[in-house]
């Protein structure tokens, strides 16, 4: 069996978040969940994901009865299973007779019961009522054929500042450091006085009331919020995995999220997935919104380099976002297409059926309270279930990158905490996808990775705005450049180290000799506000041309790097704004600027040219995408049409088009919003 098929089966899955447990007054409606389950092409659910308070409506007390009957009726008409543990939101009763299990927030306020994911997650009794439950699930439906994976929790998120947590945060300080000594040197506490002298006068950040200048505590937070989260994590998953070692465990995560570093939760799921909620067409520009989801779909894949699951959308609109606007048609094929094509294997849309009541009664579901399939998006959620069983070859393959973006969510962190040089906002997530769209919009597998992870795969490494270097990474980029790699730095890389200290002796620290610069000082651009930027045919007559920059501007001397672009404005005229570092057998690039869109397009064009990368179109078309996914002996290509226009895609060779089921050569037409999946020989 491919070790890479996440349910164990070469199969697209189709499904969604089911929530019977709303539903249970209702039987004619549960009764005909799943004859429309089966019209719909749905195989796979989620299930049981806040489903406590049915299951132990009072201390001790359980109640398996309804979700046996649940799940026998899943399984009797084909439909696996993805179970979750509860954990994600409490019954009453445990927060009234427990308080120590209510999180506390960061102004030390104890939150009331209510809401979801708002609870310690170091409270030993929580942890001890999370083990009662999931064993008792774990007993029952471990083994049921029908179940093919756990899903933990959902969506964990947010920070508890309780004093149980406070004693864990010193305990991992301890762990990290050892002594007083070596946490104050690495915090800098001498400043302000803030010396600590005792582990006891250490206390979680706190804007309002106490300390949040000392940077090294604020990113330590953020690090020990997310190993506690892994901790409790992790327990659910020790508790639930002993009863079928073979069951994969997951739990979802969310859009570039910012509470936690991924690449160190990833480490201890079975495999990915993310719950995506684009704004399909609130934005002007659709490939912006295109590639932005993109990146993300590529960032779930890298985190484990193999496939994920997108474990929920919507597959008309959410109800949560300033505009809830609905998805225009094709456009729920279209991006579960795009999920497939980034290497999702299994496509769940949130929900299967549109809550009655409460907060999210108007979020798009696949039934809506007309209850039946018979509607737009019902038709369209039905054509989509019989795509993606025509698509049963895709699962498994892989997404082959030789081009990765790093965009590392602790430098984002000590970014946004820096104090200077932009308080008004540094835009990273945005530089990174300046980057990333270019390859995307021609066609180029991208791998989203960290800096801890291995660079020697790639031919080309995009990190932009790599303010902090953690760890060995300016040693590995150096070797990486030194073998023939090529590297892309920009303003604001090599500042502090992993403690969020300056490098002294000169920016960018670790990277100033691969980089063959010395970074004097960085200026501050307003919103809007733009410099020129100029390259002629002495410099470059690749680059040739006049740009502008703007965000913030990098101030450099090339040491051993020759410049390909000078500043044209202010009193850093002529000052070089690009230069390229010959390394060893690789070349290493700085760009000093936020530099402009026809700057990028003519600059990644040459980097993917120099390196002949593969290129899944031949030249950019405005609104369309195309990636490839690839087995041992075929290549599946997904083309998709973004915009509102018809757009003619010339192909190269002939194919079989898996959707239509037919031959295809010559020029490919697609819809707007339209989508192709097709596949040939390799
Ligand atoms: C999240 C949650 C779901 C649901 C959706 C609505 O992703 O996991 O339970 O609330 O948002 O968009
Ligand atoms: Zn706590």
């Amino acid at each position: 069996m491919n070790p890479q098929l996440v349910f164990g089966e070469s199969k697209i899955f189709h499904g969604c978040d089911y929530n019977p447990e709303q539903w249970l007054d209702y039987p004619e409606i549960l009764e005909k969940d799943l004859a429309l389950m089966q019209e719909a092409g749905c195989n796979i659910v989620s299930i049981g994901i806040f489903s406590w308070a049915k299951l132990e409506p009072e201390e001790g007390k359980f109640d398996f009865s309804w979700l046996d009957m649940i799940i026998e009726k899943l399984h009797a008409h084909g439909v696996k299973v993805i179970l979750a543990t509860p954990s994600g939101a409490r019954p009453a009763w445990l927060d009234l007779k427990y308080p120590e299990v209510l999180r506390m927030t960061e102004d030390r306020q104890t939150r009331l019961h209510g809401h979801r994911q708002n609870h310690c997650l170091t409270s030993p009794v929580y942890r001890e009522k999370v083990k009662i439950i999931n064993t008792k699930l774990a007993e029952r439906y471990a083994h049921h054929p029908a179940v093919v994976s756990w899903h933990i929790s959902n969506e964990f998120g947010g920070y508890c500042h309780c004093p149980l947590c406070q004693k864990a945060f010193r305990r991992f300080l301890k762990e990290r450091y050892g002594t007083l000594e070596k946490l104050n040197h690495a915090w800098w506490s001498t400043f302000w006085s803030h010396t600590y002298t005792d582990w006891d006068q250490i206390e979680s950040p706190s804007k309002n009331l106490g300390e949040w200048c000392v940077h090294g505590l604020n990113l330590d937070f953020r690090r020990f919020s997310t190993a506690q989260c892994m901790d409790f994590c992790k327990a659910e998953i020790d508790t639930v995995k002993p009863f079928n070692p073979d069951l994969p465990v997951t739990t979802n995560f969310m859009e570039f999220f910012y509470d936690y570093d991924y690449f160190e939760f990833a480490k201890i799921l079975d495999y990915t997935c993310w719950d995506s909620y684009p704004e399909w067409h609130v934005y002007e520009d659709p490939e912006y919104i295109a590639s932005y989801t993109a990146m993300n779909h590529d960032l779930m894949r890298s985190l484990k380099q193999k496939p994920f699951v997108l474990m929920e959308h919507t597959v008309s609109c959410t109800n949560w976002r300033p505009l809830s606007r609905l998805k225009k048609p094709g456009m729920e094929k279209l991006s579960c297409l795009q999920a497939v094509a980034h290497g999702a294997d299994s496509i769940q849309g949130f929900q299967w059926r549109k809550s009655r009541g409460s907060s999210e009664k108007f979020h798009g579901a696949i039934i809506d309270h007309v209850g039946h399939l018979n509607t737009r998006v019902g038709r369209e959620v039905k054509e989509l279930g019989g795509i993606l069983q025509r698509l049963g070859e895709v699962a498994g393959t892989e997404v082959r990158a030789q081009a990765a973006l790093v965009l590392d969510t602790q430098n984002r962190w000590a970014l946004d905490d820096a104090q200077g040089p932009r308080n008004a906002g540094l835009h990273y997530l945005e530089v990174c996808l300046d980057y990333y769209h270019e390859l995307w919009r021609r066609g180029v597998a991208v791998d989203v990775i960290d800096e801890t992870c291995p660079l020697d795969k790639y031919k080309l490494v995009i990190a932009p705005m790599t303010y902090m270097i953690r760890g060995d990474y300016g040693q590995r980029v150096e070797n990486f450049v030194k073998n023939g790699g090529v590297y892309v730095s920009t303003f604001w890389s090599g500042i502090v180290d992993e403690n969020d200290l300056c490098f002294l002796g000169g920016f960018p620290g670790p990277l100033r000799q691969v980089l063959g610069i010395w970074d004097e000082e960085i200026e501050c651009l307003d919103e809007g506000e733009q410099v020129k930027v100029i390259s002629d045919t002495a410099l470059s007559p690749e680059l040739w041309g006049s740009y502008q920059g703007s965000l913030l501007c990098a101030l450099v001397h090339p040491e051993s790097a020759q410049t390909l672009a000078q500043y044209d404005s202010d009193f850093y005229r002529g000052m070089s704004a690009v230069t390229r570092n010959i390394y060893g057998m690789g070349r290493a690039y700085y760009v000093a600027t936020r530099l402009d869109r026809s700057f990028l397009d003519n600059f990644v064009r040459i980097l993917v040219d120099g390196l002949d990368l593969t290129r899944e179109l031949s030249h950019p078309i405005a609104g369309v995408s195309a990636m490839a996914r690839y087995s041992d002996t075929k290549k599946f290509l997904f083309i998709g049409n973004y915009s509102a226009e018809a757009k003619t895609v010339g192909l190269k060779g002939e194919y079989y088009d898996l959707i239509n089921e037919q031959t295809r050569s010559g020029n490919l037409t697609l819809m707007p919003y339209g989508s192709a999946v097709l596949s040939c020989p390799l």
